[in-house]
């Protein structure tokens, strides 16, 4: 179980980005002044997109953006411009309309070598920000799919076992494709983790994960019990059941 779970549901999807955004912001500083830096692995899909262009409205200097590391939580097996692209997406939602200092970001580098020649670059990427080998993102975003799954940890897919790797690639048949994923172990060392989800399509898996079948290879976001906290931000429609 994580130390402390939280959640927080808002009306609709526009009030759940602010409040995220106004979480985010607080999470940043503390991370910066406790630590001099803030790592936040963001998540793909559509949920977040709103959040990230709230940041990029956010008044000057409410992040000391030159001091936040952006990682990606996973990423499909295309390149940085291709239209499925996580760190597209984030791109154009929040790099490119921000003025001034941008984060340092470091993309899941898809689409110029395998999948799995990816993930095991861009490990090398987190253990290089490892301290004594150990690396605790400070915030991890994460998405739920409508069949439970997060980041790209799909049901019966081989990366929801994998207890000895930060980072692989993750065949999903049912997307006929290949994704590239953090894992388990990286995620659950995370000091924030927060699950962003809206609409009523989530709410069975929202079922699943809080009901009484423990079964994360049916369910892998039942995987994501952080060692520090995890939050749910929920709009009325996915919470409401
Ligand atoms: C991705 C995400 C994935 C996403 C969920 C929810 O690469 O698509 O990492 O885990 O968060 O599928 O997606 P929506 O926010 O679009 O519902």
């Amino acid at each position: 179980m994580p130390a402390e779970i939280e959640t927080i549901v808002l009306p609709d999807s526009e009030s759940m980005a602010m409040r995220a955004r106004d979480w985010l912001v607080e999470r940043c500083h503390q991370a910066i002044a406790s630590r001099g830096r803030c790592m936040v692995a963001l998540s793909g899909g559509s949920t977040p997109k709103r959040l990230y262009e709230l940041l990029a409205e956010l008044p000057e200097k409410s992040i000391d953006w030159s001091k936040v590391v952006l990682l990606w939580g996973d990423e499909r097996d295309v390149g940085e411009d291709h239209p499925d692209s996580n760190f597209r997406m984030v791109r154009v939602a929040l790099l490119d309309r921000l003025d001034g200092v941008r984060p340092q970001a470091l993309p899941i580098p898809c689409g110029k070598q395998s999948a799995s020649q990816a993930a095991d670059a861009y490990e090398a990427t987190l253990k290089a920000l490892a301290i004594d080998g150990d690396l605790k993102i400070d915030i991890v975003f994460l998405g739920l799919g409508d069949d439970a799954h997060t980041a790209s940890l799909f049901p019966e897919t081989s990366a929801i076992s994998v207890k000895d790797r930060w980072v692989v690639a993750n065949e999903v048949p049912k997307l006929k494709t290949t994704r590239v994923t953090l894992t388990e172990p990286i995620i659950n060392n995370a000091h924030h983790v927060a699950f962003l989800v809206c609409g009523a399509n989530k709410r069975w898996a929202l079922d699943k994960i809080h009901g009484s079948e423990r079964n994360p290879n049916l369910y892998p976001s039942q995987l994501i019990q952080p060692a520090g906290k995890l939050w749910w931000f929920l709009d009325q429609a996915a919470a409401d059941r």
